[in-house]
């Protein structure tokens, strides 16, 4: 147990998936919690009512809606940054709209929504974005506009773990690899080909990843910073 009881907490993108099982992770230990979701209300207020925590509406590609939230979460102590969008497919033949929508989501939010949280952040405070295994391996066709989304989150990291350092704050990326989700379901079209990838072959649960969230974001964990912490059954070995 890390003790997140009281601490300040916002996870973007909380309502299904990974995120929600970081929700889960934090509410756990009562720590004061809200977390953004975008379209899914419905599960939104479900996770609400089941941890305590506040939902808003905020959708990550709106830069003043998504910095007025951060802001107005006042001194965070712990800031996950989860929301994210994946589109695959023949870059030749892609919608050019979708890959720039994917880029606001899975870069441009993540770069304001640290730089708002920092503004305010208590010292030792931690700064955690959700980034992807892709950021190192590829191997399939069909993936470089969402690689090259999560290949931007790690220099982002790098430089602003630099940047907020001499406060104590930490800023990391955790890397899944196939991850059990709406997104990437454990029974999907793709798995098998996932697995043949990996050296454990099966999706990990959403929970494994919380897990390593908690982790990274307790008081254990204050020499971490400017990293990258893939957990992938060896998806990148
Ligand atoms: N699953 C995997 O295998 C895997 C592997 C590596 C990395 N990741 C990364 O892990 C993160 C979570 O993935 P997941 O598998 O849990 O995906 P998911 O099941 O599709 O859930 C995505 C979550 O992000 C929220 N979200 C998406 N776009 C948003 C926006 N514009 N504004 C605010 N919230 C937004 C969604 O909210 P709504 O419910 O409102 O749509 C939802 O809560 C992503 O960054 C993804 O790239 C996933």
């Amino acid at each position: 147990m890390n003790d997140f009881s009281g601490k300040n907490i916002l996870v973007l993108g909380g309502s299904r998936g990974i995120g929600a099982a970081i929700v889960r992770r934090f509410a756990s230990e009562g720590a004061n919690l809200a977390f953004t979701f975008a379209g899914s209300r419905e599960s939104a207020g479900a996770l609400a009512t089941e941890t305590g925590a506040e939902a808003i509406q905020a959708d990550s590609a709106d830069r003043d809606a998504l910095t007025a939230t951060v802001a107005a979460r006042g001194k965070l102590d712990i800031l996950v940054i989860n929301a994210g969008t994946l589109v695959l497919g023949d870059p030749l033949t892609l919608d050019p709209d979708q890959v720039d929508r994917m880029i606001d989501v899975n870069v441009r939010a993540p770069y304001h929504a640290a730089v708002e949280a920092a503004r305010q952040m208590n010292d030792n405070g931690r700064i955690i974005v959700i980034g992807s295994v892709n950021a190192d391996r590829m191997p399939f066709a069909g993936g470089a506009a969402y690689a090259l989304t999560k290949a931007a989150m790690q220099g982002m990291v790098r430089g602003l773990a630099r940047d907020f350092g001499d406060r104590g704050i930490t800023v990391n990326s955790i890397q899944p690899g196939p991850t059990d989700s709406d997104m990437n379901p454990a029974e999907g079209p793709m798995a098998a080909t996932m697995h043949s990838f990996m050296a454990i072959k099966r999706h990990a649960r959403a929970e494994e990843i919380a897990e390593y969230a908690a982790y990274i974001a307790g008081p254990h964990a204050g020499m971490i910073t400017g990293s990258m912490q893939t957990i992938d059954g060896g998806f990148g070995a």
